[in-house]
C-alpha cells in the first residue's frame, strides 16, 4: 500500500458553495492563505460557473487575485464550459477540474444538460487547456448512488471515467455526492474501474460517517488521492441532503495512524479549520 497520500483540499470550494449566508471575499482569501501555510499541495479555490445557479461563487476572480501565493501549492478551480476556463485563466489559476456525473439525473439538475452533452462540453475546455499547458482534473459524481435515479451502475461510472481519461483529464476524481457510499459500494464500483488504469482520486462527502471507512477501501484499491475539507465543510446545492466533505483533520489523523505520510502540518491545519468553521456558523 501506498506511504504517501496527497489530500486536495475542497473547503473554499466545495465547503463553501453552498453555504446560505454571503461569505465576505476577504475571508475566503483568508482561508485560502490558512491552508496555504499548512503543507497542503493542492487546494481548489473557486468556481467559474454561472452565478446563478451558484450565488456564492460569484467572487472567484476576486478570491484568486487575492490570495497569496505558496510556490508549492497549485490553486484550482472548477470550470463547466469554455467560459469558465476563460474566467479561470484570466484568473490564473493552476490548474481546471471539469465535472461530470455518472448519473444522467444529478447531470441535468447540476449542469442543465446529459452526460454526453456534458462531455462534449468539455472537449474545447481540455484542448484549450492543452493549448495553454494547464492541468485539467475531472470529476465524475454520483459513483454509487445519486438523489435522482437511485443506484447508480458501476458500468456507467466507468464509462465516464475513461471519457475523461480520453479527454485528457490528468486524474479523475470520484465523487461519492451523497455521502451514501459504504465500503461494499465503492469496492464494486472499483472493481470497474481501477482496471481502466485511469489515475483516480477519492472524494466522499460524509452524510452518514462512513467517508473513512471509504477511503481505507480506496487505499487498498492503489488510490493516493483524497479530497477533503477542513472542518467538514461542504455539500452540493443539487445533490438535496448531501452532507460535507469527509473532514481533512480526520483523513490526516487516520492516514498517519495507518503509516501513510500527508506532508501536512497538524497544528496549522487546526487554525484553518477553526477559522473555516467560524465562518460556516460553527459547523464540525
Ligand atoms: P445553463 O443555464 O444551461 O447555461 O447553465 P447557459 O449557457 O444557458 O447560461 C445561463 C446563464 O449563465 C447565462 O447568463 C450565461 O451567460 C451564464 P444570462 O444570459 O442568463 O445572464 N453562464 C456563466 N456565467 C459565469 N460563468 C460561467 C457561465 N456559463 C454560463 N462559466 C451551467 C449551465 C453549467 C452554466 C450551470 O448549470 C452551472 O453553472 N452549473 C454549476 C453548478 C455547480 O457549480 N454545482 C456545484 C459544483 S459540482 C459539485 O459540487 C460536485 C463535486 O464536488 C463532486 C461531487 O461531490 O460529486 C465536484
Ligand atoms: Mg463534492
Amino acid at each position: 500500500m501506498t506511504r504517501h497520500a496527497t489530500i486536495f483540499e475542497m473547503a473554499p470550494r466545495d465547503g463553501l458553495q453552498n453555504e446560505k449566508a454571503v461569505i465576505a471575499t476577504r475571508d475566503k482569501i483568508r482561508l485560502v492563505d490558512l491552508l496555504s501555510q499548512t503543507g497542503l499541495r493542492k487546494i481548489e479555490v473557486a468556481s467559474f460557473v454561472s452565478p446563478k445557479w451558484v450565488p456564492q461563487m460569484a467572487d472567484a476572480t476576486a478570491v484568486l487575485a487575492g490570495i497569496t501565493r505558496n510556490p508549492g501549492v497549485s490553486y484550482a478551480a472548477l470550470t463547466p464550459n469554455m467560459r469558465g476556463f476563460e474566467g479561470a485563466i484570466t484568473a490564473h489559476a493552476d490548474e481546471i477540474a471539469v465535472f461530470a456525473s455518472a448519473s444522467e439525473g444529478f447531470s441535468q439538475a447540476n449542469i442543465n444538460c446529459s452526460i454526453d452533452e456534458s462531455l462534449a462540453r468539455f472537449a474545447p475546455v481540455l484542448a484549450a487547456a492543452r493549448a495553454a499547458s494547464i492541468p485539467v482534473r475531472g470529476y465524475v459524481s454520483c459513483v454509487t448512488d445519486c438523489p435522482y435515479d437511485g443506484p447508480t451502475p458501476p458500468a456507467d461510472v466507468a464509462r465516464v471515467v475513461q471519457a475523461l481519461a480520453d479527454l485528457g483529464c490528468y486524474e479523475v476524481s470520484l465523487g461519492d455526492t451523497l455521502g451514501h457510499a459504504t465500503p461494499q459500494t465503492i469496492s464494486t464500483m472499483l472493481d470497474a474501474v481501477v482496471p481502466l488504469g485511469v489515475p483516480l482520486a477519492g472524494h466522499f462527502h460524509d452524510t452518514r460517517g462512513r467517508a473513512l471507512e471509504n477511503i481505507a477501501v480506496a487505499l487498498e484499491n492503489g488510490i493516493s488521492v483524497f479530497d477533503a475539507s477542513v472542518g467538514g465543510l461542504g455539500g452540493c446545492p443539487y445533490a438535496p441532503g448531501a452532507a460535507g466533505n469527509v473532514t481533512t483533520e480526520a483523513v490526516v489523523d487516520m492516514l498517519e495512524a495507518r503509516g501513510v505520510e500527508t506532508g501536512i502540518n497538524r497544528a496549522a491545519l487546526a487554525r484553518a479549520a477553526d477559522f473555516a468553521c467560524s465562518l460556516v456558523g460553527g459547523k464540525t
